[in-house]
């Protein structure tokens, strides 16, 4: 393989470039939707520790070890697993990783949009005033009016589908890289402010944080446990060919690791300070942690109805919120063009248009699950709670697991050496070590805690 191989879809203009698009991709609603809520179904303290633990000793390793593959074979998900396993003269069945993959973004995406959807709606009702003055009870009873609502709720989703294929259709490389320069630094930005605002809670605030950095082992349950070990999948964008694909746009002369560590720290970054902005809140407004999806929608909008400048804020807030997901949502479908592009020979509109409509309808599901639907329940569980399951928490995993198991086991030791390119041999055995052993068991013995063997 040369060294001058490019990607037909392009490259990053420069490191910047990659470590804002990967950024992009990781920080999301994953953060600052998500995290909160999964965060205050399992009790807190515990689960953010497991959290913690799996984004250093998985989430990083496989960061690396994803845009690694990517960049040594600069095509899709699929092509790099049929391309590098050639290479390694191995087993042909390792483009069903791939696969599973592209199978992932679309399902992802389709309740990723329907959420974006919802935080496109807040920006409208923060406009127009909706939260000036209003007390808890009333946050919520517009919140629940809105899930009753599965034409609203579509609404919104069409929109921001349409808005993630517009930028997907013009190249993932070049108009995003210039909005996410500059709304990831205002989106941090703000969410330092909002953590200003939920220290003026006092007792509350420690509250807030006990509940976030207090474990008590107690309150997690093996589910917790995998809950959480998706989640460092779902937020770092890893297991399904994202960072792949980003990383097959990657310049040759940059560094994978130091960039692995600063997208993952940065990411860890929001998400935590995004946690101590909201249960303050949370506890000084009475409500259960355990509120679920709808957490963010039902304390963030109290904030910004009672603080100083709240209008201007709410707005802020809800459009970067809106932006940190187009800038994942777009790399959930990205790896699925790609491959329309590659192997099926089709324009890059043409690729956009049906690889988004099956999205769409798909989104569908998810709306449903929030009213009409709520009563029909698959193993338990709604049609969105289905989705998240399945991906979140078994895709990913197994995306990751099989990805480590590839760059540990199957590529070429001299290969690996060769595309890390790191500057002491220490830093590479250490990730040699944590690919190659504590990266895939971790995940192994999750599955086998959840399972009940262990
Ligand atoms: N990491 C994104 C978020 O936290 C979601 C995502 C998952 C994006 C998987 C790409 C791939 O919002």
């Amino acid at each position: 393989m040369t060294d001058t191989k490019k990607s037909i879809h392009g490259q990053w203009s420069s490191r910047f470039a990659f470590i804002l698009a990967a950024t992009g991709s990781a920080v999301g609603l994953g953060n600052i939707w998500k995290f909160p809520y999964i965060t205050g179904e399992n009790g807190g303290g515990a689960f953010v520790l497991v959290y913690l633990l799996c984004v250093l000793l998985i989430g990083i390793p496989i960061m690396m070890a994803e845009t690694m593959l990517g960049r040594r074979s600069r095509q899709n998900p699929i092509n790099t697993m049929v391309t590098l396993s050639e290479e390694a003269g191995a087993d042909k069945n390792w483009h069903y990783l791939g696969w599973m993959g592209v199978i992932a973004g679309f399902l992802i995406l389709s309740y990723y949009s329907v959420i974006a959807g919802w935080a496109s709606a807040y920006v409208l009702k923060a406009f127009t005033g909706s939260f000036f003055g209003a007390d808890a009870t009333t946050i919520k009873g517009l919140f629940d009016n809105f899930m009753a609502s599965p034409i609203q709720l579509t609404f919104w989703h069409s929109l921001f589908m349409l808005a993630t294929m517009l930028v997907v259709v013009r190249g993932v490389n070049t108009g995003l890289e210039k909005a996410v320069r500059f709304l990831m630094p205002s989106l941090f930005v703000l969410l330092i402010l909002m953590v200003a605002y939920a220290m003026t809670f006092d007792d509350y605030y420690d509250k807030g944080i006990k509940f976030l950095f207090t474990p008590d082992f107690s309150k997690l349950t093996a589910n917790g446990v995998l809950t959480a070990m998706g989640h460092a999948f779902f937020t770092l964008s890893l297991g399904m060919g994202a960072i792949m694909i980003y990383g097959s746009y990657l310049p040759k002369d940059v560094s994978i690791a130091k960039t692995a560590i600063l997208i993952a720290g940065t990411d860890t970054a929001v998400a935590l300070l995004a946690g101590i902005a909201i249960f303050p809140i949370v506890f000084a407004a009475g409500l259960e942690p355990a509120s679920g999806p709808g957490l963010i929608f039902q304390i963030l909008p109290i904030a910004f109805g009672n603080m100083t400048g709240g209008w201007l804020f709410g707005i802020l807030f809800f459009v970067m919120l809106v932006f940190a997901a187009l800038s994942s949502s777009i790399s959930l479908i990205e790896p699925a063009v790609a491959w329309l592009i590659e192997n099926k020979d089709m324009s890059r509109e043409q690729a956009c248009i049906r690889s988004g409509l099956v999205t769409w309808l798909l989104g569908l599901g998810t709306i449903f699950s929030f009213n009409i639907w709520s009563g029909f329940k698959i193993f338990d569980r709604t049609i969105f709670q289905l989705m998240d399951y399945l991906t979140a928490n078994l895709m990913l995993p197994i995306g990751g697991f099989c990805i480590a198991v590839f760059a540990g086991w199957i590529m070429k030791q001299q290969h690996t050496e060769q595309e890390l390119d790191m500057s002491d041999a220490l830093s590479y055995q250490v990730w040699r070590f944590l690919i190659c052993y504590i990266s895939p068991a971790s995940v192994f013995v999750v599955f086998l805690h959840v399972v009940g063997v262990l």
